[in-house]
């Protein structure tokens, strides 16, 4: 079979790795791809984007699947335009990824079907939206910019100043654009947070492996948000009694609402939870693999991922029998100094073939290009250090040590994932 991965990150080496591994994979291709994948993909210089120039690549070179891993292809409706040429694809239509597309969409959702959420109203101009939350006047607020806006959407505002400033840089400075045309302004919840991703095809539900985001740029989840600083899996606050409740109040119910607005989901939906005092709540639904948590996820999955995405488009998800290691990853992501803001790339990498002898560690490429014959950063996360091991403990002592062996001028990372407090 030969396979078309959509986007370019560490996320999407994951996705890559794991193809690589099944027999049925016989040739794999990633656009645009990245130093790291182009070493198991033949790179296609094409915009993860550009839903075109994806079809006229398909079609072209006979791929027998399409993975769009990429929440933007997704929303703009890659996976509707390659269905229609008769393509195969992994991930959901148009219509489905609303549920990551649109947050007034998905709020809507969940109070039409009873699916636990923090309690919210939408507003379409400014003024409404500070009149509400001056009457209100319980801090800290959440306001949710309405569209994509590259995980960076959302506003937890302390105080009223704080709040009118997020309202006004949203809806009438446009930060985000016009995913800021409405927000969601939403009650403040607490408890840890847990991802996760499960696989669907709209009638039956397989969760993954639980997992554990750290989405804060400094140690002790300070400073500002940024893609994911790290990972862990399983996540230690998610007990068998959690998953269990979250599949009957949450996993089913969201699967089951899907179909009945006729927007059935195929594809890997992922549940960004908060086990709250009063029970699991949904924080926010995402239309794909996280990332960086696929790079925790995937090393754990024992079956063949080109089968379950298979029986996903065809809808028989119920034949497979998914299976996982029960054994623990962390991943631990090195960034360009200065990122989440302004930042450098062309920086040298050294360390990688060390890294690369190495049992257990795999090293994800999400920002690095070749120059020169070199490995060079080219993004604000490069790096995503990944270990497996018997427990969490041992899977963060390894992955930390192969940080210890990579350099790149003025690489920062978070020397705290996986300590689990909260
Ligand atoms: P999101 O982009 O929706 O994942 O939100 C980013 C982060 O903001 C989440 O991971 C949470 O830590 C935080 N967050 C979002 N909504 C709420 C809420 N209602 N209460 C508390 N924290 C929230
Ligand atoms: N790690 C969070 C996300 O993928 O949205």
């Amino acid at each position: 079979m030969k396979v078309l991965i959509v986007g370019s990150g560490g996320r999407e080496h994951a996705i890559a790795l794991k193809l690589k591994q099944s027999p049925k994979v016989t040739e794999l291709y990633c656009c645009p791809s990245n130093a790291g994948i182009n070493q198991i993909a033949t790179p296609v210089p094409v915009k993860a984007t550009d839903i075109d120039g994806v079809v006229k690549f398909a079609k072209a070179n006979h791929m027998d699947m399409v993975v769009v891993a990429p929440d933007d292809p997704l929303v703009l409706g890659m996976v509707d335009a390659l269905n229609q040429e008769g393509i195969k694809t992994f991930g959901p239509r148009g219509e489905a990824a609303l549920i990551e597309g649109s947050k007034v969409f998905s709020k809507n959702l969940m109070k039409k079907y009873h699916i636990p959420t923090a309690a919210y109203e939408v507003f379409y101009d400014a003024k409404s939206a500070i009149d509400y939350i001056k009457e209100r006047n319980e801090f800290p607020v959440v306001i949710k910019a309405d569209g994509l806006a590259l995980g960076k959407g959302v506003i937890i505002a302390e105080d009223l100043t704080q709040a009118m400033d997020g309202v006004h840089s949203i809806m009438e400075d446009k930060i985000f654009g016009e995913s800021g045309n409405q927000v969601v302004v939403e009650e403040y919840l607490t408890g840890p947070e847990v991802s996760v991703l499960a696989f669907t095809d709209s009638k039956t539900m397989v969760p993954m492996v639980s997992s554990m985001d750290h989405k804060r740029i400094g140690d002790g989840d300070t400073g500002p948000n940024t893609g994911g600083m790290g990972t862990i899996a399983p996540n230690p606050y998610y007990t068998p009694e959690m998953a269990k409740r979250c599949m009957e109040e949450i996993f089913l119910p969201t699967m089951a609402a899907m179909n009945k607005e006729g927007r059935p989901f195929k594809g890997c939906l992922y549940f960004g939870l908060m086990l709250t005092p009063k029970g699991p709540y949904v924080i926010e639904y995402n239309c794909r693999f996280g990332d960086p948590e696929t790079q925790v996820v995937l090393p754990l999955l024992k079956t063949d991922l080109y089968e379950i995405f298979d029986a996903i488009y065809e809808e028989r998800l119920s034949e497979i029998d998914v299976q996982w290691e029960d054994k623990a990853s962390a991943c631990v992501i090195m960034a360009s100094g200065g990122y989440p803001k302004k930042y450098e790339t062309g920086k040298e990498i050294s360390g990688l073939e060390d890294v690369a002898a190495m049992k257990v560690i795999t090293v994800y490429h999400a920002g690095t290009a070749l120059k020169d014959g070199k490995i060079v950063t080219a993004g604000g996360r490069v790096l995503g250090v990944t270990a497996v091991g018997d427990d969490l403990k041992q899977a963060l002592a390894k992955a930390y040590d192969a940080v210890g062996h990579i350099h790149f001028d003025a690489a920062h990372y978070r020397k705290d994932i996986g300590t689990v407090k909260r």
